[in-house]
């Protein structure tokens, strides 16, 4: 099949809920992507924020042609070894002491207002069913997460959606105490938002709302889907800030490339949930969980965080340079390798122009170009980012 072959035939046949680039993807190595014709791009997307270790890692790559001779799937009827040692890697290294796997961020979302739910349940608040989320806020597509989704469009279409979510402004704590009264079951909230354009919650933000939930009896869920394992240079987002949360979802990078997410939780938490109250066909299966202990023994590891925080402030003194020569660039936001770069214009004409130039970056609303690259990017990587920004936005 040609290029125009195949993205005819995507047209053709899949359903358009996105509007690719022109070219079509082959090969991956280190940080960068080949396309069929042989043109590399400086992977600064990293399949949103999931390909964490880039392409090929050699651990990941042995770990999967090695266990793919191994049970790839049982159900969860079973005991598996892969699931259990992967979740009681995810207890020694968090605050919680239970975990639930599944297959998706927005499963994981929807699985964390449940047990929301029926924690307040439990405790005989069958009025306690509100969720507070926040503007700017992104959790999925499904309909208790989207419901959670500030962002209007992605809600509209599709109403009605799960009712019970309120909405507050993003680091107004006032409004939010405001927002978090007794009828409210928990707290959902990114530490570092995504989608919505990489706003980062300040440190009196997330401890004002870690005491509001606890005066009105709620409970605080951080979604660190995207900004947790490594991204923002500690394991967690929310190590930055020394607030815990009760419960917390995580996905995208964990799998390394496959699908799995999993909503980590207190024992508390766990008290409330009983069998049969909760599954999932595929969540934590032997194969994905293999790869996933790989994946996160790897980003775990002290020595891979410190090189986070180190090619992290590189690339924000890069960030800096650049902005304090380029006109164009409005604000810099985020934290670590999730970085956005408010500017003048389109955010979609800078990633197109980006396209041709060998770059891949992602965008997060109208005018935020983000930044996600592998975590294992060093400093020639973000020397090479700036020199194609520089050139990108000149053709811009
Ligand atoms: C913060 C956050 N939560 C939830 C999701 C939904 O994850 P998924 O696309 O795996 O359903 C995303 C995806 O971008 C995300 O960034």
């Amino acid at each position: 099949m040609t290029v125009e072959d195949v993205i005819a035939a995507d047209q053709e046949y899949i359903l358009q809920t996105y509007q690719r680039p022109d070219f079509v993807l082959e090969r991956g190595e280190g940080c960068y992507l080949f396309d069929t014709t042989g043109q590399r791009y400086l992977d600064f997307v990293a399949g949103i924020a999931v390909n964490a270790l880039g392409y090929g890692d050699p651990d990941v790559t042995r770990a999967m042609t090695t266990y793919a001779n191994g049970l790839i799937h049982t159900s969860n009827l079973f005991y598996t070894r892969p699931a259990t040692e992967l979740a009681q890697r995810l207890v020694q290294h968090s605050f919680a002491d239970r975990v639930f796997f599944g297959n998706s961020g927005a499963e994981a979302i929807e699985g964390a207002i449940k047990f929301a739910r029926k924690v307040a349940r439990e405790q005989g608040h069958d009025d306690k069913t509100t969720i507070v989320a926040f503007s700017g806020s992104f959790h999925g597509r499904t309909m208790g997460a989207v419901a959670a989704t500030h962002r209007e469009k992605y809600r509209q279409p599709f109403m009605p959606v799960m009712p019970g979510v309120r909405f507050a402004p993003f680091n107004d704590l006032a409004a939010a105490e405001a927002a978090i009264t007794d009828d409210v079951c928990a707290v959902l909230v990114e530490p570092v938002q995504g989608e919505g354009g990489l706003s980062t919650a300040t440190p009196e933000f997330l401890r004002g709302l870690r005491a509001r939930c606890d005066a009105v009896g709620a409970l605080l869920i951080f979604d660190e889907i995207q900004c947790g394992m490594g991204r923002t240079g500690t394991l967690w987002a929310h190590e930055f800030y020394g607030v815990t949360p009760d419960m917390m979802t995580v996905a995208k990078p964990l799998g390394g490339g496959l699908p799995i997410g999993a909503i980590l939780m207190t024992q508390a938490v766990a008290d409330a949930i009983h069998a049969g109250e909760h599954g999932t066909t595929f969540g934590g299966g032997p194969f994905v969980a293999t790869i996933a202990g790989v994946v996160f023994d790897k980003i775990a590891d002290p020595a891979f965080l410190a090189h986070v925080r180190d090619v992290s402030d590189y690339l924000d003194e890069a960030l800096h340079d650049f902005a304090s020569s380029h006109p164009q660039v409005r604000e810099l936001r985020g934290r670590g390798l999730m970085r956005g770069i408010q500017i003048e214009g389109s955010a979609a004409v800078l990633r197109e122009v980006a396209h041709s130039a060998g770059l891949m970056v992602a965008t997060a609303g109208d005018d935020v170009v983000r930044l996600l690259p592998p975590l294992i990017i060093d400093r020639q990587h973000v020397d090479e980012l700036v020199t194609k920004l520089d050139g990108a936005f000149k053709q811009m």
